[in-house]
């Protein structure tokens, strides 16, 4: 495509079901801004190159989902502190002077989910989460910064867990450990970040792990509940969320870097969920 309207496009592998376009459309037409927003293949191994074509024909900023938000941050010039912390990089853009720059804007939009949206503050509470792989790295400065009374990170596989939490210890008050020691424990907030919902699974976690008034919240999303909500539900949280808040959350907050403007979420949250 040629022309001078600035383009946008999310960058993945697959991406087809992605709802990126969608939320940016939405975006651009409330604030009317005048640009185009895409979903873009790009093969494994061959994701610089399609950055760079992309950007050729007037790229102005990229998101960047899975595989690639590894080679994303090694692509970028410059980092956002919290990206570097990350080690990862969901949205990249063109600066004036052609170089880009990284960010990564997960970790905002779930803090801005869970306490704008849905008035879930952080602020001395114990809280799970559970999973240590990309998703929950990316969200754990942003959860530190809102001083929780503690973060424990519990996953399948205990030694990421422990590493996780070890890279972001001076941060705050944050543990890791295996699925099996969150026995005898519980929590204010439950997060789950692994990608087992994506398979329909359930990470063996004990019931008893909900305080009373818990909130639960699985950064995947679905038409319907996922099995973890459900489960949540069965067993004591009193409010149980998914991660669509979040996804349009981060995508404001990737819109706003490249267009310096916020767009207003409630109401694209409502159209994008009316459209599952
Ligand atoms: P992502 O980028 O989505 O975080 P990832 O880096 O592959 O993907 O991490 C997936 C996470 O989900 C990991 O924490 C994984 O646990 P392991 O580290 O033990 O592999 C977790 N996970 C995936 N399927 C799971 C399941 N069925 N039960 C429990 N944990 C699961």
């Amino acid at each position: 495509m040629t022309g001078s309207i600035d383009r946008y496009a999310v960058f993945g592998n697959p991406i087809k079901h992605s709802k990126s376009p969608q939320i940016h459309a939405l975006f651009a037409e409330q604030t009317k801004q005048s640009l185009s927003y895409t979903a873009e293949l790009a093969e494994i191994g061959q994701f610089e190159q399609a950055v760079k074509n992309f950007i050729k024909n007037n790229g102005k900023g990229l998101n960047v989902t899975v595989p690639f938000k590894e080679d994303a941050w090694r692509l970028a010039e410059q980092h956002s502190d919290r990206a570097k912390r990350a080690g990862a990089v969901n949205t990249l853009k063109l600066e004036q002077d052609g170089s880009l720059y990284g960010d990564t804007t997960d970790g905002v939009g779930l803090v801005h989910d869970l306490m704008h949206n849905h008035h879930i503050q952080l602020k001395d509470k114990t809280i799970l989460i559970i999973g240590a792989g990309g998703a929950v790295r990316g969200v754990l400065e942003a959860i530190l910064e809102q001083q929780p009374a503690s973060l424990l990170i519990a996953n399948r596989t205990k030694v990421k867990a422990i590493q996780l939490a070890n890279d972001f210890s001076e941060l705050g008050n944050i543990d890791g450990c295996g699925l099996s020691e969150i026995e005898n424990k519980s929590f204010d907030i439950v997060i789950n970040g692994t990608s087992a919902s994506l398979q329909g699974d359930l990470p063996p976690i004990p019931e008893t792990v909900f305080n009373e008034h818990a909130c639960s919240y699985d950064m995947m999303y679905a038409a319907q509940a996922t099995v973890f909500m459900l489960w949540s539900k069965d067993n004591g949280a009193t409010q149980v969320f998914d991660g669509l808040g979040m996804l349009v959350e981060q995508a404001a907050e990737a819109f706003y870097i490249w267009r310096g403007i916020k767009p207003e979420t409630a109401s694209v949250i409502k159209q994008i969920r009316d459209s599952l």
